[in-house]
């Protein structure tokens, strides 16, 4: 009973915490900057590429087919974008990465925001296949290649005081089971970001970055491979990419969407764990995804 009191009481201060922190963001804060959005010709980069575009960011996106890149970056002029630029790169190669920064430089001449949202295959949603292939592919594209990025880009991001934005997920917060190398390299990141965020506080050099830590969203990719294996529903990507740029421009250490079904769960994770296991084990249906384990 005491128990229950003291986590009702933790939760209002934290709610009531979250409404005091808001802060007001204005369309100005985006217009007029130089972007780059990886992973951006689909899914919730492509929403954050038109996001920006509506506030009149010069937009750069990058990911390996070139068509839908070039529908994005027509569709980001249409929004008024104030330029939209595109280039084909693979993130699972370092050198491609550290080209995506170079024609960015090119072109926009320098970087206010580097947002790193792209991820690489999701290997079968299901049990872990013992395949160290497949976590060494895994960490190269969703975690290498931010690293790479970032520090390619980091003289034009400290030239603009600028920021870094990182999409994450709640498998880089929480156990994730049947996505075990995805889960992996989203900790990875995690552990990564926050620690140089503090490092660079601690040597006063400027860079802040923000973390969006993100729940299960309605994008094509996600909803194909959880389609009868959960009992979630998916949030909005629209609303998503919205939430990631606000947080993003008002320089916010860490952004939960959909904020009720990340933070909370997440508050809890060190104090019961066994419970946030059990819940996380009620979100899947485990009789519809696949039991075999390759040998
Ligand atoms: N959707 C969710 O439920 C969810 C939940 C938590 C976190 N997130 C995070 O949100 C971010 C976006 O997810 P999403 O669902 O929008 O993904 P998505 O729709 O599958 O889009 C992934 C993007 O990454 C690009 N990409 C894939 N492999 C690449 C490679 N090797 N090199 C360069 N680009 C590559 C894809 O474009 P090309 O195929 O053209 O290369 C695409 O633009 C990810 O970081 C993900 O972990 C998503």
């Amino acid at each position: 009973m005491v128990a229950r009191w003291i986590l009702f009481s933790l939760l209002v201060a934290l709610c009531a915490y979250h409404f005091y922190r808001e802060k007001p963001f204005t369309e100005d804060m985006v217009r007029g900057k130089r972007i780059l959005v990886t992973g951006s010709s689909m899914g919730i980069g492509e929403q954050i590429a038109y996001e920006l575009a509506r506030m009149g960011a010069h937009v750069m996106l990058t990911a390996r087919r070139e068509k839908q890149l070039q529908e994005v970056v027509q569709k980001c002029l249409d929004l008024g974008a104030s330029s939209a630029q595109f280039v084909v790169a693979d993130m699972s190669n370092m050198t491609e990465a550290q080209k995506v920064i170079k024609e960015t430089k090119d072109a926009m001449g320098g970087l206010d925001h580097l947002i790193l949202n792209h991820v690489g295959k999701t290997f079968p949603f299901g049990p872990f296949q013992w395949d160290l292939e497949q976590v060494i592919e895994t960490m190269r594209v969703n975690f290498f290649s931010y690293v790479q990025l970032t520090l390619s880009a980091l003289d034009m991001l400290q030239e603009s005081r600028g920021s870094v934005i990182v999409v994450s997920s709640m498998a880089g917060r929480l156990p994730s089971p049947f996505s075990v190398p995805y889960a992996a390299s989203k900790f990875a990141l995690e552990g990564f970001y926050s620690s140089l965020r503090t490092e660079l506080r601690l040597l006063k050099a400027e860079l802040p970055i923000t973390v969006a830590v993100l729940g299960y969203i309605d994008t094509d990719t996600a909803v194909n491979v959880l389609k009868g294996k959960t009992s979630l529903s998916p949030s909005p990507k629209m609303e998503c990419a919205r939430a990631i740029v606000k947080g993003g421009m008002l320089r916010e250490r860490e952004v939960f969407y959909p904020y009720w079904s990340t933070k909370p769960i997440i508050f809890l994770r060190d104090w019961m764990p066994e419970l946030v296991e059990y819940l996380t084990g009620r979100a899947f249906q485990v009789e519809n995804i696949a039991q075999k384990r390759d040998p």
